[in-house]
């Protein structure tokens, strides 16, 4: 079955490779909107959305995630936190950090049905975006929490970069078979 939704679930990828050019208001707009549409348990809504669009703060992120990373046991952690090229953001031109209300019913859950919706309306306005977990080693300096305008009661969970994609990885993954039964 084809429509525009559909396609925009199949064809989304996690993109890693940004062109410098910031995207444009209306389209981050639209994007956080669709965050905010997203369902919440008890209609909560417990997200708030930060968006940084300061390179210098993006790049002191990254290079303060790095020398956590490069400190862990992990080996492929420790091996990206190693890597000078490396980028916790690939160098994205806008990134949202994703806070939950702490005292929310299921805050981790409804942020990331937010975090989907966000990903799905870049996709839908041709916006390359990627899900990034790997910055919680950034939010675990409690010191450097502050940099980042969150509101009290909330803590960071994830982020999203956004920018207008300078790679197209093609066709989606390969889906796990197996994945749905049927009774009746
Ligand atoms: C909770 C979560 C955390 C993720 N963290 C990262 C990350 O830190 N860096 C990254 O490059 N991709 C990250 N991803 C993206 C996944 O690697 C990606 O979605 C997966 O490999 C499937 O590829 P696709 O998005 O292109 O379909 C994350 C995804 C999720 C759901």
């Amino acid at each position: 079955m084809k429509n525009p939704v559909l396609e925009a679930i199949r064809n989304r990828r996690s993109i890693r490779k940004y062109l410098p050019d910031q995207i444009k208001d209306a389209e981050l707009k639209a994007i956080l909107e669709a965050g905010a549409y997203a369902p919440s348990a008890h209609n909560e809504q417990p997200w708030h959305f930060t968006v940084i669009r300061d390179r210098q703060l993006l790049d002191r992120i990254s290079e303060k995630s790095k020398e956590l990373m490069a400190a862990e046991d992990t080996d492929w952690i420790k091996k990206m936190g190693r890597d000078g090229a490396f980028h916790v953001f690939y160098r994205a031109p806008a990134v949202v950090v994703v806070s939950m209300r702490k005292d929310a019913m299921s805050p981790l859950v409804d942020c990331s049905a937010a975090i989907e919706n966000m990903l799905l309306a870049a996709e839908s306005l041709e916006i390359g975006s990627c899900w990034i977990g790997l910055v919680r080693y950034y939010f675990s300096i409690k010191s450097e929490l502050p940099l980042l305008n969150i509101p009290e009661g909330y803590e960071p969970c994830y982020a999203v970069t956004l920018g207008y994609k300078a790679q197209h990885p093609g066709k989606p993954l390969p889906r796990k078979k197996n994945a749905v039964s049927y009774i009746g």
